[in-house]
């Protein structure tokens, strides 16, 4: 039989890992949520070392990842497989695992057994999806299933078509609104977290004060709950697209293209491998297989 003290240290060691409960409490206590996003082992392990409280394995992989102009080409198997990858990586953050494109707009059915795949096959510890009102009994549905749903509101990278291209949302009266209704309505449907992007500040930071649960904004200002980027683009490695809310935060993109040019100098030199990278073979060996 475990005393109280016993049970309560093993509770301090679940706790070590990030969980809707701690990411709610940080809202509570305005301790910013830090998210970025990842999509494979090292790259995840690297960011939770680092001490990030959430990873985002975003769709945004359509494009940082695999080189397409949007995120619609993106597929279930695609998340699946780049999930279970940072889920091996990431010891303590809360990993939140996109849901494709036309993975849960087609029907609620749909929607829970793509929402159960992410979390039995990616080993997500929630999903995402984007929209507002008409995602809604999605929602429902698989927070129902006692699966986490995260809301993506504002631009929504999925509905690029719609919206005619990237582009700043709920800059009129009537949007603003919408959007305010939106998260209200994600919240009402049982969203544990909402992602905010590309929003004006001053609107973000309004929907912010309104919600019980927990907003992370992108290109929405720091009014919000909780800060992500894509670490790419942070990290200044993605030059196909530089939206104004990615600061760099380190010039690594240059880093790796110096490396690479370095180790293609040293090759062609022969400098490199140099002796202390060579595995060395005793000359009796070497002369008795001539
Ligand atoms: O796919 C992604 O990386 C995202 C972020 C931009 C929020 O949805």
């Amino acid at each position: 039989m475990l005393g109280t003290k016993q049970i309560l240290e093993r509770e301090d060691l679940y706790i070590m890992k990030h969980t809707v409960l701690t990411l709610q409490e940080q809202k509570k206590n305005n301790d910013k949520i830090t998210m970025l996003t990842a999509y494979d082992y090292t790259t995840a392990k690297l960011i939770d070392e680092a001490g990030i409280d959430t990873i985002l394995v975003g769709d945004s992989l359509g494009m940082v990842m695999l080189g397409y102009e949007d995120t619609i080409s993106v597929t279930m198997e695609d998340m699946i497989h780049h999930s279970a990858a940072v889920a091996r990586g990431a010891k303590n953050a809360f990993i939140v695992t996109d849901m494709p494109f036309m993975s849960y707009q087609t029907s609620v059915h749909d929607a829970v057994v793509n929402a159960g795949r992410l979390m039995k096959e990616g080993r997500a510890n929630a999903v995402k999806l984007e929209g507002g009102l008409s995602v809604c009994p999605q929602i429902k549905a698989i927070t129902a299933c006692d699966i986490p749903v995260v809301a993506h509101i504002g631009l929504t990278p999925q509905s690029v078509n719609a919206f005619g291209g990237f582009k700043v949302q709920g800059k009129d009266i009537e949007n603003a609104k919408r959007l305010v209704e939106e998260a209200k309505a994600v919240e009402a449907a049982g969203a544990c977290m909402v992602v905010i992007e590309c929003v004006p500040a001053k609107l973000a930071t309004y929907i912010s004060e309104q919600l019980s649960i927990p907003t992370i904004g992108i290109g929405a200002g720091n009014g919000c709950d909780g800060q992500v980027l894509v670490y790419q683009d942070m990290l200044a490695m993605y030059s196909d697209m530089a939206p104004k809310f990615a600061k760099h935060f380190g010039q690594v993109g240059t880093a790796m293209k110096e490396a690479f040019a370095n180790y293609i100098k040293e090759t062609k030199a022969q400098t490199f491998p140099a002796p202390e990278h060579t595995f060395a073979i005793s000359d009796e060996v070497m002369n008795a297989i001539k």
